[in-house]
């Protein structure tokens, strides 16, 4: 998880160069998916609660899909997690304009807020300035669906080659699963089995989004990724090595 509290990872620096629950819960699910989102088989509550064009509040949002959020986690692999991060950005899209909180500076251009926490995920509000970085880091226990609200930034995710050992000394093999322009609306999904690295780098106008973090496994610290030099022949493939937050 993205906890920006430890944030030794969100160093500010020159962007790199180049850069089954039963079947009656799961029907539960979709419907209850489906009266969020707009979809067909949408509620009548939905159907009279707004226009098309409006979206939620952040309170609307949280307390409308934590029901299904809740049913969803019970699945924890990778593709549960796809489930479960889809589904949540689903609502999340539906977010209208989103306050800024209260914020503090964690290095210089970056800020970070928060705008719900912590159950059943954190909510953290990013801003970064023009060309900051936030490094390319692990997520080792918590998934994460980001949100675009303002500006745009360059997101990259990436994954280890071999299954990952996030302690290891040496050097690896990473492949650069995503590259993404995000702008607002946009969703980038951080499973823990799948992209479970990523590192953002903002645009001339700066950024600013939301980090939507669950936690499902003990927490421990995440490790930043030094990317190094492409491998000649391979797809988005460089290496890389571990250094320890
Ligand atoms: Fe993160």
């Amino acid at each position: 998880m993205l906890d920006h509290d430890d944030l030794p990872f969100a160093e500010t620096r020159s962007p790199l160069p180049g850069l089954l629950v039963c079947r009656r819960g799961l029907f539960a699910s979709v419907a209850a998916a489906c009266a969020a989102t707009g979809l067909p088989g949408a509620s009548p509550h939905w159907q009279e609660r707004r226009a098309p064009d409006d979206g939620f509040t952040i309170e609307e949002f949280v307390r409308s899909v934590t029901p299904v959020c809740k049913e969803l986690l019970a699945d924890r692999s990778q593709r549960g997690q796809d489930r479960y991060l889809l589904t949540l950005a689903a609502f999340a899209v539906r977010l209208a304009t989103v306050p800024v909180p209260e914020s503090r500076e964690v290095k210089p251009g970056h800020r970070i807020g928060s705008n719900h926490d912590p159950e059943p995920f954190t909510v953290l509000h990013w801003q970064l300035e023009r060309g900051i970085e936030i490094a390319p880091h692990a997520h080792t226990y918590g998934n994460v669906v980001t949100l675009g609200l303002t500006g745009s930034a360059l997101v990259a995710n990436y994954e280890t080659v071999a299954p990952p050992d996030f302690d290891s000394q040496e050097d690896f093999v990473v492949q650069r699963t995503v590259e993404q322009v995000l702008r607002p609306g946009d969703v980038n999904l951080v499973n823990l089995e799948r992209h479970y690295v990523h590192g953002f780098v903002a645009g001339p106008d700066g950024a600013s989004g939301l980090d939507i973090t669950t936690r499902i496994r003990e927490r421990r610290r995440a490790p930043l990724l030094e990317v190094g030099e492409a491998i000649e022949g391979g797809l988005r493939q460089f290496r890389a090595r571990w250094r320890q937050s």
